[in-house]
């Protein structure tokens, strides 16, 4: 018998799982495994990629976005972090705004705090010129960071979207050129702060986890976004757990997209790695080996840039293989890896 989802109230889509149907068993068949085009001591995160090219901008640059939850501490700088990386990575050129006044991290997650010597409210009033608050990666000089204040620093007074605004259009006259990317790290919340980083955005990326507060929140906030006149709105869901969706414990993916009804830019999983690399201030699509959440950060970014979106679909876990196999079970394991990566990162 099939028993309702305690969360939805509806039969739950983990069943309809790849190996539930012949359906999805079909929906899901490779057209060619990872492990026969490469072989395994060679693999590079570019070479996982599903695509052999580079992906193709869509839309007028610069593309402003804003990463944005209503709910705290879902992965919003995470992924401002990451994607960022992953688009400079892809060759565009990329300025990651952190708009969090006073409870700035994205210099943290991307090891540059002790670079950061001027930010924006020093610019407004005058104390320094743009690119003196402009700080350039380390490892790739085509991503620059914008801290918009100090820690513990307060907004200071007429300070609002407006002048975020002109912001974006400070670093379009820019004698370097125009970036491709402006990512906007969103504060948490729908207060001042939210309406000065989503003011100068024309897309969103919604992070949300798969857990009912997290979604109110996210649901809120897309109203406010359509209100404020953004409508390509695209959602990333973060920290998903295959065995608590099995589990009927969580939500799966395609529950959350039902109850958003927003076009999907990449699935992310629960992953210690995330944690890791937050703490050495090494984003995580930079691991090597890569790690799942670091490729399906990647791929996210790649729909981005593509304007493209995913579907949700779910995939099962294969047990690894132990014993006398092991070696071939490990290979076989990184075989499902890029299968899971080229198929959405299809956790779900
Ligand atoms: N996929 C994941 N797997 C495991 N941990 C994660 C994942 N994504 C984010 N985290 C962890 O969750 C915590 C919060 O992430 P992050 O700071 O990116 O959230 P945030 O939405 O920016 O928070 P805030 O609202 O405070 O700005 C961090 O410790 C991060 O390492
Ligand atoms: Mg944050």
């Amino acid at each position: 018998m099939i028993t309702l989802h305690p969360l939805t109230n509806r039969k739950p889509s983990f069943l309809y799982s790849v190996t539930s149907g012949p359906l999805n068993k079909k929906i899901l068949k490779p057209p060619k495994p990872y492990h026969k085009t490469k072989p395994y001591p060679t693999i590079t995160i570019q070479s996982v990629l599903q695509y052999n090219r580079k992906p193709e901008l869509a839309g007028e640059t610069p593309r402003v976005v804003v990463i944005t939850s209503g709910k705290g501490g879902v992965g919003k700088t995470t992924t401002t972090a990451n994607v960022g990386l992953s688009l400079a990575r892809l060759g565009f050129s990329v300025v990651a705004i952190d708009a969090d006044v006073g409870l700035r991290n994205l210099d943290l997650l991307l090891g540059l705090e002790n670079r950061v010597n001027y930010t924006v409210v020093e610019v407004l009033n005058g104390d320094c010129r743009l690119d003196q608050a402009l700080v350039r990666d380390k490892r790739w000089s085509n991503f620059e960071l914008l801290c918009i204040s100090k820690p513990r620093s307060k907004l200071p007074i007429g300070f609002g979207g407006k002048a975020l605004v002109w912001l974006v259009d400070a670093l379009k006259d820019r004698q370097e050129g125009c970036p491709d990317f402006i990512l906007i790290d969103c504060p948490a919340g729908i207060d001042a702060g939210f309406i000065t980083a989503i003011t100068p955005a024309n897309e969103a990326v919604l992070v949300t986890t798969p857990d009912i507060t997290s979604l109110r929140d996210a649901d809120r906030v897309t109203g406010l976004l359509e209100c404020d006149g953004i409508r390509d709105i695209k959602m990333i869901v973060n920290r998903v757990r295959t065995d608590m969706i099995k589990g009927e414990d969580m939500m799966s993916v395609l529950d959350v997209q039902e109850m958003l009804g927003l076009a999907l830019l990449g699935v992310i999983p629960e992953d210690s790695e995330v944690i890791r690399s937050t703490n050495r201030g090494f984003p995580l699509v930079l691991n090597k080996p890569p790690t799942l959440a670091g490729l399906a950060f990647e791929q996210a970014a790649w729909r981005l840039v593509e304007q493209d979106s995913m579907k949700a679909v779910v995939l099962e876990e294969e047990p690894k293989k132990r014993g006398f196999f092991s070696f071939f079970g490990r290979i076989e394991c990184w075989t499902r890896k890029f299968q899971y990566i080229s198929y959405l990162g299809s956790v779900c």
